[in-house]
């Protein structure tokens, strides 16, 4: 069996109703959190029990925090200590004007020294498994990297996961998946890739490269079975280790898939969050459809999650072929 998959952190994606539906399928080793911010956690913002949740499977969740300095992210990691997770993860990777502006996500890259601060006092807070998600750095320079991330190694840190690309390139040009295996040879400890993982064929071959685990993030909005199906692939490419196996049907119920997801919404975040998730959601999902745009406008003009129900049925009403998705590893 290739190396573990996580779930990447997304801002209002990652949550407790996209690990349920997950979870149906299987094959995801560990979840990320959607970033929580650290200020909010701390001045106990009215939604953080939300934001904290780590079902169903506590024990593989990983809470990613993102804040602007080193004492706010320090007695974050505090309170999140308190709760059963898989480890604590802090955004050093995000490059949204708005958070890097207040010194938070890929701006932590700017200084070593800070970072290096940051690490070694969040280590004194926390005896979990504690990470970083980082992109390349400020600049495309794999020495600067490389140096950034043996100081934090040295400050104590367990892990870290790498989308290969600079904070300006945001999603422009394709990840640098070479710079994983290069920074797995200049650190000792675990190095996760991550980035434009397409399918499961290629997840699967990600796998079995030069990393210790591989994380997946639109591609799992949009096919919610790929760990799963990657898994399989594993099975029929004769790895060694791999018995029974995630459950994976011949094909995918795409409907049933959008109504589940809009009741486990329903069920697991406050209303006040139940239309911009579902935008969210669909933005990715409905790509499995030939009228994706089409379908997609018709959503993002619903508030609710019962007339998000409505344009599902009617879509698939009139368009029954786009139902079922064919899952090609089941004929290999
Ligand atoms: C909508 C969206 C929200 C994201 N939010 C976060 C976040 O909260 N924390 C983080 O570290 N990265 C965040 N990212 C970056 C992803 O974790 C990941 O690095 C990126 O999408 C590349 O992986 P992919 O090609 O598999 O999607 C976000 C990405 C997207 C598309």
């Amino acid at each position: 069996m290739g190396v573990p998959f996580l779930l990447a952190p997304m801002a209002e994606l990652s949550h407790r109703g996209l690990r349920e539906l997950i979870e149906k399928f299987g094959a995801c080793d560990e979840y990320f959190t959607e970033m929580i911010s650290a200020g909010a956690l701390i001045s106990g913002g009215p939604f953080e029990s939300w934001y904290t949740d780590t079902g169903p499977c506590p024990d593989r969740v990983v809470y990613q925090v993102a804040g602007p300095d080193i004492e706010l992210v320090a007695a974050a990691v505090s309170l999140l200590d308190q709760h059963a997770c898989a480890g604590i993860d802090i955004n050093m990777g995000c490059s949204a004007p708005g958070i890097v502006r207040t010194g938070a996500g890929v701006r932590w890259m700017a200084s070593i020294d800070r970072a290096g601060d940051l690490i070694r006092q969040v280590r004194k807070r926390t005896r979990r498994r504690l990470s970083v998600k980082l992109r390349t750095g400020l600049e495309d320079d794999f020495e600067y990297l490389a140096a950034f991330c043996k100081r934090l190694e040295s400050e104590g840190l367990d892990r870290i996961t790498l989308h290969p690309r600079t904070a300006k390139e945001k999603f422009k040009r394709y990840a640098r998946w070479e710079y994983v295996g290069r920074l797995r040879s200049a650190v000792r400890i675990p190095v996760a890739g991550n980035g434009d993982i397409a399918d499961a064929g290629e997840l699967a071959r990600r796998a079995s490269g030069d990393c210790d685990a591989v994380m997946a993030g639109r591609l799992a909005l949009r096919s919610p079975w790929v760990f799963a199906e990657a898994r399989h692939i594993e099975k029929a490419a004769g790895m060694a280790g791999f018995q029974d196996g995630p459950v994976l049907p011949a094909s995918i119920d795409l409907e049933e898939l959008g109504f589940e997801f809009l009741d486990l919404l329903a069920r697991y975040q406050p209303k006040e969050f139940h239309t911009s998730r579902a935008h969210r959601f669909f933005a990715y999902f409905c790509d499995n459809f030939t009228w994706a745009t089409y379908l997609k406008n018709l959503l993002g003009r619903e508030t609710g999650l019962s007339a998000m129900a409505g344009v599902l049925a009617v879509y698939f009403r009139d368009h029954p072929e786009e139902r079922l998705k064919k899952i090609m590893v089941h004929e290999r």
